[in-house]
């Protein structure tokens, strides 16, 4: 090869170069990747290519989680709903929303989203990133519009230096405010509670928590009436721990009802086999996230277990995990209080006033 050859051959690499970093290379600075922490026996997290943690983002998104400019009277923000002494969850019955309109469905606790595989408690939005447009739109909500919504959210000088180290870019995009939201819930994560303490070997449970804590993974009814049955309160089926979320993620009818006011998840597949049926909750939190069941129909945790220990309503599609408990758990008093002793060790209050978590913009 000639050097003019080889000469020439280099200018295009460079130039080839060049071209590609013109046209790849960020507007503005790179944001940091965010090292996240995944907790003892906690599963990995699937966090989307498109999305990757970075700190700049969670920061954006903490902004915005808390943005009542995302709101159609700028009064509401998700965190109205979300509250943190709840379990950033709302201790209404129903919420309501920026016209004063009530929903239908008890506001959800937030906590270790990034595990979850559906949104919503008929599991209606598969992504996190997808379930952010539906509050801030929904009419008995947020009943906000993207346009306004993006426009207001430009003209706040705030958002430019916050915008431009996320995204290199000052521009607002629905889509940059719904992955920034869906970042900052992804670090949301409890596993500080006595429970979790007790998992590593940091924790004793209480004669009273452990024995909650036996009844909740042993199978209930009276072994003549249910094969397996040692008359436990047989919450794992359901409410297991394999994932540490205390929900197996599944949709299940738990005996609230004979008929449906509220079809569930049948509402979204179309399937009757599927009507009654809702999204197993967490219970990280449990004892502050009342009101509880998707209608928020019980106050107390003493009334959830009533209704378990009672075996629930029969109906045409109730959880095989309900129906075989025939006669109910049949729970003693100190057995009930017991149970309820080990679901307060799921509390975890360094979580819950996690400064990251709070609201930045008072
Ligand atoms: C007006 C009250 C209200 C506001 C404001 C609100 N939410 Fe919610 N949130 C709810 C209710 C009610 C549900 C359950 C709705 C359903 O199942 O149909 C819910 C469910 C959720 C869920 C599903 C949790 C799960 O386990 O499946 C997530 C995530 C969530 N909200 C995040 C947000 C975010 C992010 C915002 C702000 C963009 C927000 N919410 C604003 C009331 C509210
Ligand atoms: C057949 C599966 C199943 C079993 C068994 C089960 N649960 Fe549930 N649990 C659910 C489902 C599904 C919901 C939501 C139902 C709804 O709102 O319609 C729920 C809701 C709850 C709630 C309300 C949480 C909230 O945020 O509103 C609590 C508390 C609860 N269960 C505790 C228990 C306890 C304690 C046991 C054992 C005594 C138990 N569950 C057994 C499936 C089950």
């Amino acid at each position: 090869m000639t050097t003019r050859r080889f000469t020439y051959l280099f200018l295009i690499a460079i130039a080839s170069l060049l071209w590609t970093c013109k046209h790849e290379a960020p507007e503005g600075p790179t944001a940091t990747p965010y090292n996240l922490v995944i907790p003892p026996f906690f599963p990995p997290m699937d966090i989307p290519a498109d999305n990757p943690l970075t700190v700049e983002g969670i920061q954006l998104g903490r902004y915005l989680f808390w943005e009542k400019k995302l709101s159609g009277n700028d009064a509401m923000s998700c965190g109205t709903c979300h509250l943190p002494e709840h379990g950033f969850s709302d201790p209404n019955q129903f919420s309501t929303g920026i016209n004063g309109d009530v929903g239908t469905r008890q506001a959800m606790p937030l906590v270790n989203m990034g595990w979850s595989t559906s949104f919503f408690w008929d599991g209606r939005e598969p992504t996190l990133e997808a379930q952010i447009a539906d509050p801030i739109v929904n009419p008995i909500e947020m009943d906000e519009n993207w346009d306004r919504a993006i426009e207001q959210i430009d003209s706040d000088p705030k958002y430019d230096a916050l915008f431009y180290k996320a995204y290199g870019s000052t521009e607002v995009t629905q889509e940059k405010i719904s992955k920034a939201i869906a970042s900052f819930l992804r670090t949301m994560i409890s596993a500080n509670s006595k429970f979790d303490k007790q998992r590593i070997g940091q924790y004793q449970f209480t004669p009273e928590e452990q024995h909650g804590f036996d009844l909740f993974l042993t199978e209930g009814g009276s072994p003549d009436e249910v094969p397996g049955g040692s008359f436990g309160a047989d919450c794992f089926h359901c409410h297991g721990f394999g994932s540490m979320q205390m929900t197996d993620y599944l949709f299940h009818n738990n005996g609230l009802d004979a008929t449906f006011s509220d079809l569930g998840r049948g509402g979204v597949t179309g399937s009757i086999y599927d009507n009654g049926k809702f999204k197993t909750p967490t219970l990280r939190n449990v004892e502050l996230t009342g009101p509880y069941m998707h209608d928020g129909r019980f106050t107390t945790l003493e009334q959830v277990i009533e209704h378990y220990n009672s075996g629930g309503i029969p109906s045409a599609t109730i959880d095989p995990f309900m129906k075989f408990t025939v006669g109910g758990l049949q729970l003693s008093a100190e057995s009930k209080s017991d149970l309820i002793a080990f679901l307060k060790c799921l509390t975890d209050t360094s979580f819950l006033q996690n400064p990251a978590f709070s609201d930045p913009h008072e």
